[in-house]
């Protein structure tokens, strides 16, 4: 007895040692920003503590048959997953190879490629600030999904630092991964790959709301994928979903929506005034901003909202209606990871960590994706040239540039560069809220690269009754 406590108490003190020296070690390494390296060493060391934890509690084992009357004989338990072949077939850096491999191809990892071949990574963390302390861009609110420390932030604090970082780095292994297993009983609850984002994930354009990947309610490796490629409201929280349940307010705090003689209308507004106060930064007292609601529309993240049916808008005094939230085939009975991160081609390329789908999991239901993708995507290339002509046919209402692109027709100041110039405005003009909901329903369209694959249906029902709204 006397022997096996001196045992334990050996084994606490080596194990603190071991555990101390593997940390200092980690400490002494995480300034080199080489992330992959740092995620190799991390990886090691953790799991090594796994497993020396484990061995170590193995002999722990032997001190507790003392007892000299044997008790009953106890039942079989269910066998467990061979923890060696089981840990190491994953674990090993042969398998991880051909992910590393995957991943340096992907677009999270080289940014998205543009008409001209040249490729744009879209990383944001550092705020900028006007000479007088107050804030000029808030990039923190753009670097939960456009910087590794933003995100892991907003995972684990429900926000980015709103100081935001004077380092950051696009995402990597240790951006999505980077926790432990929450349960080693694999077969029971299923492998969560050490993600830290499996639970269903905020809403951002309504923050009390919560979308989940899982039809069923149940955690899902897509929701990884769903706390990014979702919509955003603008930075400054002015631009919202243009429907009167999302009681969207002006600078001065007057709602946008109003019911006049001539109908529901939806108010542009524009505002110049010494920067505000955003915690923790302190109102401006000689820089000054515009601050509107024209914004960008919705923003080029809509690849999650459309793949669940939500956040397009069925705009009243329509035939055509939109199918219900949640009822696509691509929802119900696909994911994010099954198409984004299949088995790859058998060339080697695309699937698993390219984020470019391979093709493979469509096989199941449709005897050859690619040909009718590519009759769908010209066919939904047709579909929005014509509600794009649509809009551009309301020229009291929307500019058409020479290369086709549509925006707000208003007549704001043009802005000023100067923030200490001290000139102010405060300006609007009333849009039919019809046509606002099909420029967002439009904007939606075209912000989800995937051109209406994420759902079929509910994208051929959104453009028809956006159409028809602008009748
Ligand atoms: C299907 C693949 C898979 C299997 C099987 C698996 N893991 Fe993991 N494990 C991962 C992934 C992916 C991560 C995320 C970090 C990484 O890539 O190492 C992870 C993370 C971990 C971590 C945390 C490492 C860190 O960086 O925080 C530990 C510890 C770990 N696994 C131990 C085990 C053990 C022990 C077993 C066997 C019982 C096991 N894993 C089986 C895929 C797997
Ligand atoms: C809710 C998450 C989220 C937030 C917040 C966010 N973005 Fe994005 N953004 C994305 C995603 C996802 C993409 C990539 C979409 C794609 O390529 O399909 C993207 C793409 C972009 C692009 C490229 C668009 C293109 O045409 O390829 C730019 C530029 C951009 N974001 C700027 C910003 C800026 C600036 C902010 C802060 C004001 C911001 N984003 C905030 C998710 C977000
Ligand atoms: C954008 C998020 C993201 C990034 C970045 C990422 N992973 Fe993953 N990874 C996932 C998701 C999601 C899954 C689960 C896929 C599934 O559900 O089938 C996964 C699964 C895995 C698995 C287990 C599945 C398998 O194929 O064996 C391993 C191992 C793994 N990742 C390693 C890595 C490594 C190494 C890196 C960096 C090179 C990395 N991941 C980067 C999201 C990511
Ligand atoms: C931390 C936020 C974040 C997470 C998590 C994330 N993405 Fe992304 N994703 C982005 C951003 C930002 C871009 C654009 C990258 C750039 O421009 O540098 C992007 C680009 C992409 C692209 C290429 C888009 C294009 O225009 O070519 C695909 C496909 C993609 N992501 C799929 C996924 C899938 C599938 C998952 C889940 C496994 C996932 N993403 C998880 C933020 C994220
Ligand atoms: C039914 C399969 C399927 C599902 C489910 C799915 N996607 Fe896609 N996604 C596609 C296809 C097909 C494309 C078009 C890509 C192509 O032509 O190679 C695409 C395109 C995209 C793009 C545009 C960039 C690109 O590669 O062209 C992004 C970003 C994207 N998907 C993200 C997601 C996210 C995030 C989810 C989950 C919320 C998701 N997808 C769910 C099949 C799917
Ligand atoms: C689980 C079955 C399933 C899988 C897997 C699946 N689809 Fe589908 N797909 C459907 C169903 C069902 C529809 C009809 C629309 C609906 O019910 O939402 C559809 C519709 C489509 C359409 C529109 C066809 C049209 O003309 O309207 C395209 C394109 C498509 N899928 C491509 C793909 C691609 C590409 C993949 C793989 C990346 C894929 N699908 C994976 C079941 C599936």
């Amino acid at each position: 007895m006397v022997f096996c406590a001196i045992i334990v108490i050996v084994h606490i003190f080596f194990i603190t040692y071991v555990t101390n020296l593997i940390k200092q070690k980690l400490i002494s390494n995480s300034n080199i920003k080489l992330n992959n390296l740092t995620f190799k060493i991390m990886n090691k060391s953790k799991l090594f503590i796994s497993l020396f934890a484990f061995l170590v509690s193995l002999t722990f084992i032997q001190c507790t048959s003392e007892d000299p009357i044997p008790g009953p004989q106890g039942q079989d338990g269910t066998d467990g997953i061979d923890g060696t072949t089981t840990c190491v077939a994953c674990h090993s850096t042969s398998h991880r190879e051909p992910i590393e491999a995957a991943f340096d191809e992907s677009v999270h990892n080289l940014g998205v490629l543009n008409s001209d071949g040249t490729r744009s990574k879209h990383i944001y963390g550092t705020n900028t600030v006007f000479s007088d302390g107050s804030l000029n861009s808030n990039r923190a609110f753009c670097s939960e999904c456009h910087s590794q420390e933003g995100y892991k932030d907003a995972v684990e604090y429900g926000k980015p630092n709103p100081n935001g970082y004077a380092m950051y780095q696009s995402i990597s292994c240790e951006g999505c991964h980077g926790t432990s297993h929450r349960s080693f009983d694999f077969a029971t609850d299923g492998n969560d790959y050490g993600l830290r984002q499996v639970h269903a994930v905020k809403q951002k354009i309504t923050p009390t709301n919560y979308l989940n990947a899982s039809a069923t309610g149940a955690t899902s490796t897509s929701n990884t994928c769903l706390s990014c490629h979702q919509t955003r409201p603008d930075s400054n929280g002015f631009f919202k979903r243009p429907v009167i349940e999302s009681n969207e307010k002006d600078f001065a705090g007057n709602v946008v929506i109003n019911n006049t003689t001539s109908g529901l209308t939806y108010k542009f507004w524009s505002k110049r005034t010494l920067a505000l106060a955003v915690s923790p930064y302190p109102a401006g007292t000689t820089n000054y901003k515009a601050y509107a609601n024209t914004g960008i529309g919705v923003h080029e993240s809509t690849s999650g909202d459309l793949w669940m049916g939500i956040t397009g808008i069925d705009i009243e005094g329509t035939t055509t209606h939109l199918p219900a939230a949640k009822t696509g085939a691509h929802y119900k009975f696909a994911s994010c990871t099954s198409c984004h991160m299949d088995t790859p081609k058998t060339d080697g390329s695309k699937g698993s960590h390219t984020f470019d789908v391979s093709f493979n999991s469509c096989k199941a239901c449709h005897t050859n994706p690619e040909s009718l993708l590519t009759t769908f995507d010209s066919e939904f290339d047709t579909k929005l040239e014509e509600l794009r002509l649509a809009l551009s046919a309301k020229t009291a209402y929307f500019n058409t540039s020479s290369s086709g692109k549509i925006s707000i027709k208003t007549t704001f100041p043009a802005s000023i560069s100067s923030s200490t110039n001290t000139t102010t405005w405060d300006v609007s003009t009333e849009f039919p809220l019809k046509y606002v909901q099909a420029y967002w329903n439009y904007k939606m369209l075209l912000g989800d690269f995937g051109k209406g694959v994420h759902n079929p249906l509910y994208v051929k029902a959104l453009i028809q009754n956006s159409i028809e709204a602008l009748q």
